[in-house]
């Protein structure tokens, strides 16, 4: 069994962000979201692993290489333009070569892995079988409608939903998709769904199987999923303290501080991760923060929010809280008159002031 990552895309709810980096890179409990989906993939015994690439494909492949680190082998599909999930699948055809496969978009976590689904597929053998999870909302998302556990229909954001099933990013699939995905025609917003794909198997008397897990799951499609997610995952650090941390400093809970990092005279409250190189003076770092390598917190307070690398954050009188900050961005008070609020800020950037 191969499977597929699609980390290609536009990111465009992640914006600004997303105008520098890709999103599938974006650090969740300072790990790349990506690597969570790589890891999950080898756990299930699958090293043969092609990832789908757009406009960010030269730092996707930075980041993953030939897959040698995690004890898979990596190729790399370029796509020329985020044409939907059913053309990624379709543009891989020569890749899969007749396997069976696992597909994983990559901007979703899945906490407890994809083991579990993995086995059963390889148990009973449908044509495809898909991962679905409840939810209170599922107006947002591709809803499932089953029968006896098989998928009768799928329906994207429904008014009025058949079930609270919604699908995760994690699918399985043998050789039939590509019947289907060369078959089906574009929608309207003029990509290739993966849903009407799905549904062109069920309609034509195949067996499509889903599996409801119980665990947690994330699509980090927008900042507060990204928060949310690095919340989760940092409920499950253990506490490391290799970095310096002075006397006049506190630990408080569970904390991961990395070995080159600096924690001056500050109070460290976890679950916290703080990596190489981030330099904490006369301040305070709350629950659920990420801060990345080379950070600089001075005089100043963050709780729950993820820092990206080479951010300054200096002497601000208010709490920074539930913000994703993104990389090499300076933030410090102005000390001349008029005391004005200054900003240069990139197109889409929010910032809220009190
Ligand atoms: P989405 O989050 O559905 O799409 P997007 O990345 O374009 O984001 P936005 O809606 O904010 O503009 O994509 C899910 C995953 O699949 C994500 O990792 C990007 C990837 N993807 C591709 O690789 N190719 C594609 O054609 C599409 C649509 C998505």
């Amino acid at each position: 069994m191969k499977a597929l990552i699609l980390s290609g895309g536009t990111g465009s709810r992640l914006r600004p962000l997303t105008y520098t980096g890709a999103k599938q890179l974006i650090p969740v409990a300072n790990k790349p979201i990506l690597y969570y989906a790589i890891e999950a993939i080898r756990d299930a015994g699958i090293t043969d692993i092609g990832v789908i690439v757009g406009d960010t494909r030269e730092e996707i492949r930075r980041a993953l290489g030939d897959g040698k680190e995690w004890g898979v082998k990596i190729s790399y599909i370029e796509q020329d333009a985020p044409r939907g999930l059913a053309h990624a699948v379709k543009i891989s055809e020569s890749f899969i070569a007749g396997d069976d496969f696992l597909m994983f978009l990559g901007d979703n976590l899945v906490r407890d892995g994809v083991t579990d689904f993995v086995q059963r597929f390889r148990d009973n053998k449908p044509s495809s079988l898909i991962l679905l999870s409840r939810v209170s909302d599922p107006q947002r998302f591709g809803v499932a409608e089953l029968e006896n556990g098989r998928v009768k229909r799928l329906i994207e954001k429904p008014k009025v939903p058949p079930s609270d099933l919604a699908l995760v990013g994690v699918y399985l699939f043998d050789n039939r998709i590509f019947e289907a995905v060369n078959a089906i025609k574009p929608s309207w917003r003029n990509e290739l769904e993966i849903t009407d794909a799905i549904q062109y198997l069920v309609d034509h008397g195949h067996l499509v199987d889903s599996h409801v897990i119980d665990g947690w799951w994330k699509d980090t499609g927008k900042s507060e999923d990204v928060l949310e997610a690095n919340r989760m995952m940092l409920e499950y650090i253990e506490s490391n303290v290799s970095g310096q941390v002075d006397a006049d400093s506190q630990v408080i809970g569970r904390a991961v501080i990395a070995e080159g990092a600096q924690i001056i005279n500050s109070t460290i409250r976890g679950p916290v991760m703080i990596a190489s190189g981030a330099k904490i003076v006369n301040s305070y770092v709350g629950p659920f923060t990420s801060i990345s390598r080379g950070v600089h917190i001075v005089a100043s307070e963050v709780e729950n929010s993820i820092i990206l690398e080479d951010t300054h954050i200096e002497d601000i009188q208010t709490r920074i809280d539930n913000s994703l900050i993104g990389k090499n961005v300076q933030i410090s008070r102005i000390r001349e008159r008029p005391r004005a609020l200054h900003f240069v800020l990139g197109d889409n950037s929010r910032a809220e002031v009190q």
